[in-house]
């Protein structure tokens, strides 16, 4: 089954389009015109904090709250009607089940009583995509390398139009932004990780500890070698010295840290140049890092090509990002109909 498409000449060039992310924590609801971001509305769950991760079930209950009113706050901050929007692009994963069905049912509902277009949009595309918002800001030129370190996911992506990309390195196990999570909750930091961690290593010596260099195949990764190095090292340590934690915490902080970002970016590094690109990017969560994303500008200027870090509050999750996917299938026509169902795990 097919929604209702109701282009005009208008709506084509710079459609009005409603997007809605929920596929983990944060319930995201954003209104673009075109290519600019008119309202970006996020809400963050504060309950999983005291678990020191995300509870699935909880997240789920969290969206059902929060759905309606971040979708009128978008609407009320864009100064737009509902009945003014020309499609409505919602995250169809990957994700969490539970928390991917609360924004695709509602998108879906709203699609069907307004008779727009629906759109399901994969997240992780959305994660790099974010950098062809207008933010007056030059845009990747095609073809073009991404990093996209989130808590989920680690990707080398090649993208070669907006809708044509091949993932040519992931990581075979943990993502970075798991590996930052988890030392953070054995370090006994907090939920998320890696802002605290990125926080506490602005003021450590980074050289002061080593860790494990996984050895993995091509542009793949993998984090969990590290995370058990990090686990062993603070175990033999606490058992000279109890207080080895508080008296080392900076400094962990900044050895760990610096210690995932080489890695991240010696792969990235042998991609560039096998892929000869003059254009780099960042995506995801890990990409709000501030080693990381300087160390991604002195890559680039190594190699004379340019780098593209995105807006903070486009790193970590959000509508923006799933409005402009929307925003290029719009272009393209490639609505979905009323039967498409959230997924947990996306490949592309
Ligand atoms: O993309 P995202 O918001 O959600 C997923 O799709 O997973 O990424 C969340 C991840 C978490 O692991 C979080 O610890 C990490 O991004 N993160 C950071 C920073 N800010 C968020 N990691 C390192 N440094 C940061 N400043
Ligand atoms: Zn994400």
């Amino acid at each position: 089954m097919t929604s209702k498409v109701t282009n005009n000449n208008a709506a084509l060039s710079s459609p009005l389009i409603l997007a809605i992310e929920s596929s983990c924590d944060d319930t995201s609801a954003a209104i673009l015109q075109g290519n600019r971001v008119l309202a970006n509305v996020v809400a963050n769950q504060a309950v999983h904090e005291q678990y020191g991760g995300v509870v699935p079930e909880l997240a789920s209950r969290e969206h059902q709250k929060n759905i309606v009113p971040v979708v009128q706050h978008a609407l009320k901050t864009a100064g737009v009607g509902k009945e003014e929007l020309d499609a409505i692009a919602f995250t169809e994963g990957p994700g969490l089940m539970g928390s991917l069905l609360v924004g695709g049912s509602f998108a879906k509902t709203l699609s069907l009583a307004l008779g727009i277009p629906l759109i399901g949009v994969d997240h992780m595309k959305a994660h790099i995509l974010a950098h062809f918002i207008d933010e007056g800001k030059p845009m990747p030129e095609f073809p073009f390398l991404c990093l996209t370190v989130s808590g989920g996911h680690t990707q080398i992506v090649l993208i070669e139009a907006p809708l044509k990309m091949t993932v040519v390195g992931k990581t075979i196990d943990d993502a970075a932004g798991e590996a930052f999570d988890k030392a953070a909750k054995i370090l006994n930091l907090g939920y998320p990780g890696g802002p605290v961690i990125d926080r506490l290593a602005k003021t450590g010596d980074a050289s002061k500890f080593s860790y494990a260099i996984p050895k993995t195949d091509g542009f793949d990764f993998s984090f969990s070698g590290i995370k058990t190095s990090f686990l062993y090292q603070l175990q033999a340590e606490m058992r000279q010295n109890e207080k080895f934690i508080d008296e080392n915490l900076n400094d962990i902080c900044a050895s760990y840290q610096h210690h995932i970002i080489s890695y991240l970016l010696s792969k990235m590094e042998d991609a560039l140049i096998h892929y000869d690109v003059k254009d780099i990017a960042l995506a995801g969560g890990v990409s709000a890092n501030s080693e990381l994303r300087s160390r991604f500008d002195g890559l680039a200027e190594k190699y004379g090509i340019r780098s593209h870090v995105p807006k903070f509050e486009y790193c970590t999750d959000n509508a923006a990002m799933i409005s402009i996917v929307g925003y290029f299938k719009f272009l393209e026509n490639a609505f979905d109909g009323l039967s498409i169902t959230p997924k947990a795990r996306l490949h592309f």
